[in-house]
């Protein structure tokens, strides 16, 4: 399979998320940014084993939003580490607003180097947004390094799943500002390498396909005036057409979805 990186730095990462693409991702998924919302975020919090007890640590937490359903729903301390500003600044506001600040904090900061010390958390956790992180070894190291004994790493990414021509493999990445993606097996590697011992590692291809479509479907039929009305007609087509390559992607089985469980041994 292809493994061509692209250029992005983290830089790029901030550009979107402080503009109108952070925002485009919003009306489309939701406040939890991620495939499947919160009925995803249940069924991670439930295969990582969490409860009140738990010190969750969110890589990529953007605005929050799974930081409190998991604060919500299950009584744990979350910390959010997320690299834009505007994001974690956004995150803490809907924190604070929602009460929850006294079980969840937000610090800004790049995954690849985790501005915390070693054996502190119990879970780390992700959702769909390591594609974006341009060393994947680095951070499952620094996720390795962050948690206690026996902690839990759980995540959800958009994969690599199909070979592409170069062509292909450059548009659906620039559109996202991904600098690549890692494969299924990449990931098990990896984590294998690092020191975890793999608990589970699910192939979510044929949902991440469906959701594709939704995602189309809503930003056709729901949401196109909005977009044009806010941010212009070209905005709105770079969107459609950008999303169009992934659904096609999606379909002919290149790109997908994985969900992922190790423990820290
Ligand atoms: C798709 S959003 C994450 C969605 C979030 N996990 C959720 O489920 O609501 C991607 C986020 O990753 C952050 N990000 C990307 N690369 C990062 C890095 N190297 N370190 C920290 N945050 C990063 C971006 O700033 C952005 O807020």
């Amino acid at each position: 399979m292809n493994s061509k990186r692209l250029d992005f730095t983290i830089a790029d990462v901030n550009e979107i998320y402080e503009g109108p693409v952070g925002k485009l991702w919003e009306m489309l998924m939701g406040e939890e940014i991620h495939v499947g919302g919160g009925r995803e975020t249940e069924i991670l919090a439930k295969k990582a084993g969490l409860n009140r007890d738990s010190n969750v640590l969110d890589v990529c937490s953007a605005l929050g939003g799974p930081a409190r359903h998991l604060a919500v729903k299950y009584g744990c301390r979350v910390t959010g580490l997320d690299a834009t500003a505007k994001m974690v600044d956004e995150a803490a506001a809907r924190t604070e607003r929602e009460g929850l600040s006294h079980l969840i904090i937000f610090r800004p900061g790049n995954a690849l180097d985790m501005p915390f010390h070693g054996d502190t958390f119990d879970t780390v956790w992700g959702q769909d947004a390591w594609c974006y992180v341009t060393d994947k070894e680095k951070l499952v190291r620094e996720a390795y390094r962050v948690l206690k004994p026996a902690g839990v790493i759980a995540f959800t990414d958009w994969i690599q799943t199909g070979n592409m021509t170069d062509k292909e493999w450059i548009e659906l990445n620039a559109f996202m500002a991904f600098p690549y993606m890692e494969t299924l097996d990449g990931y098990e590697q990896i984590l294998r390498e690092t020191g975890f011992m793999m608990l589970e590692k699910e192939d979510l291809s044929s949902d991440f396909a469906h959701h594709c479509h939704l995602y189309q479907n809503k930003l056709r039929n729901e949401l196109e005036d909005i977009v044009i009305s806010k941010y212009g007609k070209e905005m709105y087509e770079a969107a459609d057409s950008g999303l169009d390559k992934w659904v096609r992607a999606a379909d002919e089985g290149k790109v997908g979805r994985c969900r992922i469980i190790g423990k820290k041994i």
